[in-house]
């Protein structure tokens, strides 16, 4: 079943189509990678979906509902969070009282945030730093931050833009083996990253971009073997 279906979405900014009429659906329970050069509108497109920008064309259901036009908070309501490109923990707040003030989307009361926020900062490796604040974590614990917060949601689905980027090999592993437990949870994924052995590890499927268009949608075998996509893409990476 389609948890996530994108139909014919576009978003200009002024004269500029960063998506022009992308379709694609996320299955329950698959990780979906997201991929394309920069400015190929796969950031835009997470904030299509998580209510940031209401498309200029197009429309976007959850579970068969149309969430497009929704805010960001009734969406993540409804089952759907994200991470950041560039993380925005709260500075100033412990680790834990980042993650406790993410569990109130659901829970009222701070006994059962916290429950929440300590479990979760254990999943994600954080638990040792739970009283740091936030503001002097290294980019490899902010970055695990940001997906602690996005999971004390407790979403159904989970964006996750760039989660990987900056990370030693020590931290891309751990990071990976997160990502698989919290499919493994039956957390449905869709992942935005440039690390190509990543991406291609771990997406059930991948869709590509370039300049705003879905330029090819397949698995990573047939991802890598697409001639327009290497083209586009793959081809800078390897060269680069
Ligand atoms: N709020 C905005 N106002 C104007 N233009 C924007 C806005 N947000 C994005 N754009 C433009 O839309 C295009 C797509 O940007 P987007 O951030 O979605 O790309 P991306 O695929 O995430 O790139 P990257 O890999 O560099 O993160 C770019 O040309 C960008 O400059
Ligand atoms: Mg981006």
């Amino acid at each position: 079943m389609s948890l996530l279906e994108a139909k014919n979405v576009s978003m200009f900014f002024g004269g500029l189509a960063a998506i022009s009429d992308v379709s694609f659906e996320v299955k329950e329970g698959e990780i979906l990678g997201l991929i394309g050069p920069n400015g190929a509108g796969k950031t835009t497109m997470f904030n299509v979906v998580n209510g940031f920008y209401k498309p200029t064309k197009g429309e976007v259901f959850f579970k068969d509902k149309k969430i497009s036009g929704l805010k960001p908070h009734q969406i993540c309501k409804m089952g759907i969070a994200r991470t950041f490109q560039v993380v925005k923990p709260l500075q100033r707040m412990s680790v834990l009282d980042n993650v406790i003030a993410s569990a109130f989307l659901r829970v009222k009361g701070r006994a059962q945030a916290e429950e929440i926020a300590l479990e979760t900062i254990k999943f994600t490796g954080l638990y040792d730093d739970r009283e740091v604040i936030s503001k002097g974590l290294p980019l490899g614990k902010r970055k695990k931050l940001e997906i602690a917060r996005a999971l004390a949601t407790q979403p159904e689905m989970l964006l996750l833009d760039e989660s990987f980027a900056g990370l030693n090999p020590h931290e891309l592993d751990e990071s990976i083996e997160i990502i698989k437990k919290i499919r493994a949870r039956g957390i449905t994924i869709m992942i935005i990253e440039h690390h190509m052995k990543v991406i291609m590890s771990i997406s059930d499927r991948i869709v590509v971009l370039n300049y705003g268009e879905k330029i090819a949608e397949g698995t990573p075998q047939e991802i890598a073997n697409n001639p327009f996509v290497v083209e586009a893409y793959l081809g800078e990476e390897k060269s680069a």
